[in-house]
């Protein structure tokens, strides 16, 4: 008997001979002859006649042989049997090898299925799960046998959708696919779609199921469609604000002449002329405020123009405390400084840096009750950014007030210009997008963390100069 897996040469045996004519062959007597050069090998082993009948289905899958010790064993007259045998031994081969086909093609067909990351699975006409890939029992957390047979609506509350008991109701077993976007309340946003499964006939017999999680994506085009707006945005405001910032400039030199000559004496004497030097006054202080919001309205459309040199990030939090130190007195605020001394120095304009302190310093002590707290922190972050330029280590300054907080669902917007919860008229909105920009353009950014009714943090990371 052959060992399994021998390999038999088709040149040179009879049984190769067989498989290439597709036909029997019988070696009658080996000790006589032997026609092909190999078959000498089955001679010293003491086979002295052989048979090979070829198996053959559409193709030839192999060869039957018979061997005998005996010479002159097998006859035209055996092959009446052994052909026959050899054509079912041929079927069953056949089916073995298209059954090994088949299991592999499955396979992979399941792995396809479990490779794709969003969640898949096939629901039969009633609508119950007939199978789901890795992705859905992940985000399931069920096993294959307790996600089969389980209905749709089920199923949804598993991987976090609330809002709609089911996603097919109004999306019947169709004959073309469907496709409908879900949002939850939690924010999160679903693309769905429903893929019909035909049999031969072309009737539905089962659906395709594919959801998948866009949230993300959603939230970037989001981000991305903002901040088209407010580059527009800022355009527009730029232009009104340079088309009023010249006539308000000769409104502004001529109350000033005015406000000369009304110190007049003999000017004042006139009747009717007393409340002139009064009215005036107030016209130039309220251009004067009119300037003042232009400014900052100019600030925030164009980029800064500020020098900026190598500065110590602790000296100028000192210089913007003794500007806010008595609005915090006067709100019976606790100012608390926790500064880092030997705080790296940065590269950058003081007059911005200034700006975007006092800013978020004054809303801390805005939006925080009398009598609060709160606290700078200076000191070097313990992460390492990545940046275009290489990998840059950063100032961190966190400032922290003991506030209301700011609600979860307007703090994306807190740095969107004009974004304000201030009763109308009382703020424009600005300070926060204009800190986020001077923080930009620092190479720097702004962070907040916030919990409603306990307070809210600002950090603020700033790259360390490179030379100190
Ligand atoms: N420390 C804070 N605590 C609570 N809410 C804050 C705090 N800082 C900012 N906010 C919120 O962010 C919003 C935007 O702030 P931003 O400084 O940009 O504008 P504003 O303070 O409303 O107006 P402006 O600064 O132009 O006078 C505020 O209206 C407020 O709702
Ligand atoms: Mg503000």
């Amino acid at each position: 008997v052959l060992p399994k897996g021998v390999k038999a040469p088709v040149e040179g045996t009879s049984s190769g001979w067989a498989a290439k004519n597709n036909e029997p062959y019988i070696n009658y007597d080996l000790r006589r002859e032997i026609p092909f050069a190999i078959d000498r090998k089955l001679y010293d082993e003491g086979i002295r006649s052989t048979v090979s009948i070829p198996l053959y289905q559409d193709r030839v899958l192999g060869v039957f042989n018979l061997d005998s010790i005996e010479p002159m064993r097998y006859s035209p007259d055996d092959l009446q049997l052994l052909v026959p045998i050899s054509k079912h031994i041929s079927i069953a081969l056949e089916n073995t090898f298209l059954f090994e086909e088949v299991s592999r093609e499955k396979m992979e067909w399941e792995k396809t299925f479990d490779a794709i990351t969003d969640m898949v699975w096939i629901e039969g006409r009633d609508r119950l799960v007939l199978r789901a890939n890795k992705a859905l029992l992940d985000n399931a957390g069920l096993s294959v046998s307790e996600l089969r047979g389980m209905h749709c609506s089920n199923l949804l509350a598993r991987v976090g959708i609330v809002s709609v008991d089911c996603l097919c109701e109004d999306l019947p077993v169709q004959e073309s696919q469907s496709f409908r976007e879900i949002r939850e309340t939690s924010g999160s946003v679903y693309n769905f779609w429903i893929y019909p499964l035909k049999n031969e006939k072309g009737k539905v017999y089962a659906s395709v199921h594919y959801l998948k999680d866009v949230t993300n994506q959603k939230r970037i085009e989001q981000q991305l469609i903002r901040n088209d707006k407010l580059a527009s945005l800022g355009i527009l405001v730029s232009g009104i604000a340079h088309e009023i910032n010249n006539p308000l400039g000769i409104i502004a030199g001529y109350s000033e002449a005015l406000l000369d000559r009304a110190e007049d004496e003999d000017l004042k004497a006139v009747k009717g002329f007393e409340d002139f030097p009064e009215y005036l006054e107030t016209i130039h202080k309220e251009i004067f405020r009119c300037k003042e919001i232009l400014g900052s309205l100019l600030g925030f459309a164009s980029p800064q123009s500020g020098k900026t040199r190598i500065l110590d990030i602790n000296e100028l939090i000192m210089e913007v405390m003794l500007l806010v130190k008595h609005k915090a007195k006067s709100l019976k605020h606790n100012l608390d400084l926790d500064l880092n001394r030997d705080l790296p120095k940065v590269n950058a304009d003081p007059g911005s840096l200034r700006q975007l302190f006092m800013n978020i310093i004054i809303n801390a002590m805005y939006y925080t009750p009398e009598g609060g707290k709160i606290r700078i922190l200076t000191g070097i972050d313990n992460v390492i950014q990545n940046t275009a330029s290489g990998e840059k280590q950063m100032l961190k300054i966190s400032i922290s007030d003991t506030g209301s907080g700011i609600a979860e669902d307007i703090i994306e917007r807190i740095f969107d210009p004009f974004y304000t919860t201030k009763p109308t008229g009382a703020g424009a909105g600005l300070g926060l997008s204009i800190c986020q920009r001077i923080a930009r353009e620092h190479g720097g950014m702004i962070e907040v963390e916030s919990g409603q009714g306990v307070g809210t943090t600002f950090s603020i990371r700033l790259p360390v100069a490179e030379e100190q």
